[in-house]
């Protein structure tokens, strides 16, 4: 893809370039400028239709597009699987062809199967955000989680990120993999070598088993949560020494010569890969992050609505 290829769809972070995000982060600061002041909405998609279809279960990418696409005024439809006829054997193109023949514009999906949006851009005309395909992608977690860092540092080019824990089944490490690169930064993958995909290294990331090395090397720590419910097998003997080995504790900061800054995508599990100390403590900006969240998909889905992407 050139500089500025239009895209249609955000299937994930592969496919864009480094101007694209620029152009998301810019109008990101505007509708994060419009979410602060008195009036925190506008019209810009009034004339959109947006199905949010959410195959898996989730609380800050659900709420956060919700809220993002209300706030541009776009009428919107809820839909969850858990309540739905794919109960029924009803399968994945006849659930969104019905929903889409309501003349609805944008999907916005959540699916457990790496691929999902990929495959579903193949078979339907609407636009489609990718919310979360499987192990694969997560592109707007990624998306502001860098604009995040930029909020911090001023910019992402030259930090040192270091993503901790289950990356072999995390989507959010390998869309924080591409979107960081992309924007300059340096990246480290840390945790336990079952969970760890063999040939990572091919992607020009570090890596290490050892987070008190990590620590050292960084300035920002992304703490990933156990993806127990994609885990098929025991990759580590037990959450406690899981927890020893590779937890963010205060006394684990408190060894660091510097202040890093520490995030999480959510949802965390207190007491395994993050203490509450820490998660709540002034280094962590996990808050900040779901607040920029809104933000950053107001601007995907005004610029892909509009066509400016
Ligand atoms: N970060 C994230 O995707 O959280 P949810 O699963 O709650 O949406």
């Amino acid at each position: 893809m050139t500089a500025n290829a239009p895209i249609k769809h955000l299937l994930g972070i592969k496919g864009l370039s480094a101007s694209h995000i620029q152009t998301i982060f810019e109008t990101a600061d505007n509708f994060k400028s419009l979410l602060n002041g008195p009036v925190k909405k506008t019209p810009a998609l009034r004339d959109i239709t947006i199905a949010n279809l959410f195959f898996e279960n989730s609380t800050r990418t659900r709420v956060s597009f919700e809220l993002a696409e209300k706030r541009l005024g776009a009428d919107i439809v809820n839909f969850s699987s858990s309540s739905s006829s794919v109960k029924k054997g009803e399968t994945l193109i006849d659930t969104v062809n019905n929903i889409l023949s309501m003349k609805v514009d944008m999907v916005v999906m959540r699916h457990p199967a790496p691929g999902a949006c990929v495959f579903l851009s193949k078979h339907i005309d609407a636009q489609i955000v990718n919310a979360g395909d499987g192990t694969h992608e997560h592109p707007t977690q990624a998306l502001l989680d860098a604009y995040s860092i930029r909020e911090q540092y001023g910019d992402v080019a030259g930090k040192k990120v270091v993503i901790v824990g289950d990356i072999l089944h995390s989507r959010v490490a390998l869309s924080n993999i591409y979107c960081l690169q992309l924007l300059g930064a340096e990246v480290m993958v840390c945790g336990p070598a079952t969970l760890i995909p063999k040939h990572i290294a091919a992607l020009g990331v570090k890596v290490s088993h050892n987070l008190d090395e990590a620590l050292n090397w960084c300035d920002v720590a992304n703490m990933l949560r156990i993806q127990l419910e994609r885990q098929d097998q025991r990759y580590f003997p037990s959450l406690k020494e899981y927890s020893r080995l590779y937890g963010l504790t205060m006394d684990r900061l408190a060894q660091l010569d510097k202040e890093i800054c520490v995030m999480h995508p959510g949802p965390i599990n207190r007491g395994v890969e993050i203490s509450s100390e820490v998660a709540d403590s002034d280094q962590s900006i996990i808050l900040q992050q779901v607040e920029n969240g809104v933000a950053v998909r107001m601007a995907v889905l005004f610029l892909l609505g509009q066509q400016r992407l």
